[in-house]
């Protein structure tokens, strides 16, 4: 199965058993918007805890804010997103689509490592064992050829991209002989800047005045609510604040299912520290952030750093944590050293002092800030595609199966009497209502065991226990485990212990 195929049946399960749907689907849908179904905000209501968890309570000194979506709109002047929050746009003539400029050109750099991709894998079955994949990559002239045509291509599209050159980028798709994929023609307009905010008026009079924005980020609303937490909690430097919010972009090029939304989930921490403490504490977070992710047992051979080299202005150091999703590895959550620089345009535009008095410098500061940012979409679809497996487990037998972390699973246990008579249905609500105070618990009394089992382990259930007649004279239930399909007898009073040591979030931040 290819990638491509494997995507498409993610996304296809996620819609049949409840995860993600469409927007607005009954109306043929609204590009980019997606709903969460009732697995799906089981699931990411899990995975915000699990963040929340490991930021607030983790942390003394990290505490929450959940600001308003609204805000001044002078706070994006000051940001610097009314100015510079664009794309940029160019538009084939022919079929009237409209593509990021950017993107035409990471899509046919990624062809071109296909290439090489390709080569490599011709190397492998020429030479056998004896191949020796960084000998080959550094003398085969195929290879040499094309990843220096990607590094000149590279190298011009980010010095465009820097200094702005709309021309720049425009020349560069031209010279590449870039074909528009739905017209195949190369007949393009001029690169345009676009950007990325929803704005909508405020109040009755639709004047400019009113214009207000749907926040781009989240981070906004913590960097105009620093002094606010800092006087009231008496919080003192290095400290943390987190928030979990809806951020809204115009995406141009939004694709890849839940990737890249219009409407999404941010989870957002700014740490204010002592000016000339960044670095130390850029690379703490990094590091924080990555065994976050490790911790979840998805393998820590899907996660990345990518270190940006060319840097935002308001920026000393960025890197972004990538994830292998289906379709190659991506960003999944930033970590950046932003300076001083939202503080002190906050303090410029608002006229109001947004510094820190250090009683153990005895001296007045803007703070500098280190801020990680994740998308919570983007985790539920790492989540989603590194647990998604098709597996044959016997001859003509096959099933799909959701190998989620268990303190991430919506469905926690299902209780399932083996048949719908003999007092069994009873039996099973008892032990559904012995568990279903502690846990998110399904009772199922509909199908065959076995297609009641397939329907758990779709949705990522980590245990199912069955009822059978035994049950009702020893008062032991059969605990079926979902990865490994093993069941054993364990009697109902050790069943509530046995399944909370597996998913509770307590012990499972122990281990980050
Ligand atoms: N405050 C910094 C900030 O917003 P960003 O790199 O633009 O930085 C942070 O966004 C994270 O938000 C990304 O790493 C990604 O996980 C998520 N994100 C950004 N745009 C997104 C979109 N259109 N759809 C889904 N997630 C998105």
């Amino acid at each position: 199965m290819t990638q491509d195929d494997l995507f498409k049946n993610i996304i296809a399960h996620a819609k049949e058993y409840g995860f993600v749907f469409p927007s607005s689907e009954i109306y043929d849908g609204l590009s980019a918007v997606y709903d969460y179904g009732q697995m799906g905000v089981e699931l990411k209501n899990n995975i915000k805890s699990y963040w929340w968890e490991a930021m607030v309570r983790l942390h003394q000194n990290i505490v929450g804010l959940d600001a308003a979506i609204f805000m001044h709109p002078k706070i994006w002047e000051a940001s610097g997103h009314v100015g510079a929050f664009n794309d940029p746009l160019i538009d084939n003539k022919d079929s009237k689509k409209r593509y990021r400029a950017d993107v035409l050109l990471e899509d046919y750099l990624a062809k071109q490592q296909e290439k090489i991709d390709k080569e490599v894998e011709k190397g492998q079955k020429r030479f056998g064992d004896a191949f020796d994949r960084v000998q080959f990559l550094s003398t085969n002239p195929n290879v040499l050829r094309v990843k220096e045509k990607i590094d000149t291509i590279s190298q011009r599209m980010s010095e465009a991209l820097h200094k702005n050159d709309l021309e720049g980028l425009r020349q560069l798709i031209l010279d590449c002989e870039i074909a528009c994929p739905v017209s195949g023609s190369r007949n393009w307009t001029d690169v345009r800047q676009f950007n990325l905010m929803f704005s909508t008026q405020m109040g009755s009079l639709n004047e400019e005045a009113n214009q207000i924005y749907l926040r781009p980020e989240t981070a906004q609303g913590i960097f105009v609510n620093f002094l606010n937490v800092q006087k009231t909690g008496r919080m003192k430097i290095p400290f943390g604040i987190a928030q979990i919010g809806k951020a809204f972009r115009n995406e141009i090029v939004a694709r890849q299912f839940i990737f890249r939304m219009r409407e999404f989930e941010q989870m957002e921490m700014q740490f204010f520290v002592r000016p000339g403490e960044e670095m130390n504490w850029y690379n703490y977070w990094k590091e924080a952030r990555l065994r976050w992710h490790t911790s979840l047992g998805l393998g820590p051979e899907r996660y990345r750093f990518h270190d940006h080299d060319k840097l935002a202005h308001y920026a000393n150091a960025a890197c972004d944590i990538e994830f292998a999703f289906p379709f190659g590895f991506k960003e999944l959550e930033g970590i950046h050293s932003r300076t001083d620089f939202d503080l002190s345009q906050h303090q410029k535009f608002s006229g109001r002092k947004q510094q820190y008095f250090d009683p153990e410098t005895n001296e007045s500061y803007v703070p500098y800030v280190v801020e990680t940012s994740i998308g919570l979409d983007r985790t539920f679809l790492a989540v989603l595609s590194a647990a998604y497996t098709e597996e044959h487990i016997a001859e003509g037998e096959s099933r799909v199966v959701l190998r989620l972390p268990a303190v991430l699973a919506p469905v926690k246990a299902a209780v399932l009497p083996l048949v719908k008579k003999d007092g069994l249905p009873q039996k099973a609500r008892e032990v559904w209502q012995l568990l279903t105070y502690d846990m998110n618990t399904q009772y199922d009394e509909k199908d065959s065991i076995g297609k009641r089992y397939r329907r758990q382990d779709a949705i990522g259930t980590p245990y199912c226990i069955t009822i059978d007649h035994q049950t009702l004279e020893d008062n032991m239930i059969t605990l079926r485990e979902r990865d490994s399909m093993t069941q054993e007898r364990i009697p109902v009073s050790a069943i509530r212990s046995r399944i909370l040591e597996h998913i509770s979030l307590g012990e499972a931040l122990r281990k980050i």
